[in-house]
């Protein structure tokens, strides 16, 4: 079983510098937080990482609770058996902070919790080293000095390149930056949900973490298919709705088609896709260093990277944008 990855990878993605840090993550990301569990074919799941390293994204996120530790397991098999030559072209980030495993010890933000946690996702990856290890999200349980200082170990002995934190709060995220800078730990980045139809990151976490020179991911950025042509004529069989279960209640969800349906008609002016747009007006802006998709096809991996060829946006398309979330929302 041999691979050779596409020559032309780097010829278009772009790379986004993460924060103040000297590295860099590919505008496009993928997770593996849904279809890659052991209720997708492996073949699937091999064709959608190797096609999304054929375009370039380098970066690949999971957490040890994706699946249940079966989205670690499977890439590890996929990258054992096809990526290994290629470990230094990846960067593979995991997290731990909810529920994985019975008992105290399996939750939060504990030493105990992350030292142990992190050593499991190495095994299921098959991995000596993550690049980035995240805190998936704040304990109050524990005190974050407890929670910073696990992290910093974890890069320490080596486990760990670089440490991320994910859901906190603007509080919380002040205050753990301030530990880690204290211990000179890489902390770079902050994992956050953002997207055309969820802007709460605007409000205060973005100016924090430009202030702190940290990096940011945002996930979910098509509302987990809200955001693209997915439902716009009902609720297909093999989509994530039908799979998983609503996405939203059905008022929210009836609003959001409401407004992608706006948002289509100046897409289709900038010759893009929902998806595309939605991608792309991430992009505009400098504080996002990349947007970590999901995706059940290699053709949704396609049309996403596309979202490269048209990244600018004038005022007025800004303006339209704004004031169709605006009346749609009510506000
Ligand atoms: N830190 C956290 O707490 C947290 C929370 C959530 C997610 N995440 C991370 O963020 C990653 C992405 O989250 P997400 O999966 O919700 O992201 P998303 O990109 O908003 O949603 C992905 C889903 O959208 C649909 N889709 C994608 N591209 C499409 C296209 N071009 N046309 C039509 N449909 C398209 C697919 O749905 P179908 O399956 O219906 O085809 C796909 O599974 C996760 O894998 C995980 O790594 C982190």
């Amino acid at each position: 079983m041999s691979y050779q990855a596409n020559d032309k990878r780097y010829d278009k993605m772009l790379y986004r510098k993460v924060g103040n840090s000297g590295l860099k993550l590919p505008a496009i990301s993928l997770g593996l937080w849904r279809n890659f569990g052991d209720d997708i074919p492996l073949t699937t799941q091999k064709d959608l990482i190797l096609k999304a390293f054929d375009l370039g994204i380098t970066h690949f996120d999971l957490a040890n609770n994706y699946g249940g530790g079966a989205a670690e397991q499977n890439f590890g098999f996929i990258f054992k058996t096809y990526l290994q030559d290629y470990r230094d072209e990846l960067i593979i980030s995991t997290k731990a902070g909810y529920h994985m495993w019975d008992g105290p010890y399996g939750d939060g933000g504990s030493r105990k919790y992350l030292v142990s946690s992190c050593d499991a996702s190495l095994k299921r990856l098959g991995l000596d080293y993550v690049d980035i290890f995240y805190h998936h999200r704040h304990d109050p349980e524990t005190p974050l000095e407890e929670t910073a200082l696990a992290l910093d170990s974890l890069v320490r002995s080596g486990k760990a390149l670089y440490i991320g934190i994910s859901n906190y709060s603007v509080k919380d995220a002040e205050a753990i930056s301030h530990i880690f800078k204290a211990l000179h730990t890489p902390f770079i980045i902050n994992q956050m949900k953002y997207n055309l139809l969820e802007r709460d990151f605007e409000d205060n976490l973005k100016a924090l973490t430009n202030s702190e020179g940290v990096g940011n991911i945002s996930f979910s950025p098509l509302a987990q298919g809200q955001l693209t042509n997915r439902y716009l004529n009902g609720i297909p069989e093999d989509s994530r709705i039908s799979r998983k279960g609503a996405l939203t209640d059905a008022v929210t969800f009836e609003k959001n088609m409401q407004i992608v349906r706006d948002l289509q008609t100046v897409a289709e002016a900038r010759q893009q896709t929902i998806a595309e747009l939605a991608i792309a007006w991430q992009l505009r802006d400098a504080g996002v260093t990349s947007v970590l998709i999901g995706a059940s096809r290699v053709s949704q991996l396609e049309e996403n990277v596309k979202a490269l060829d048209h990244l600018t946006f004038t005022d007025a398309e800004l303006q339209a944008i704004d004031t169709i979330l605006r009346q749609k929302k009510g506000q």
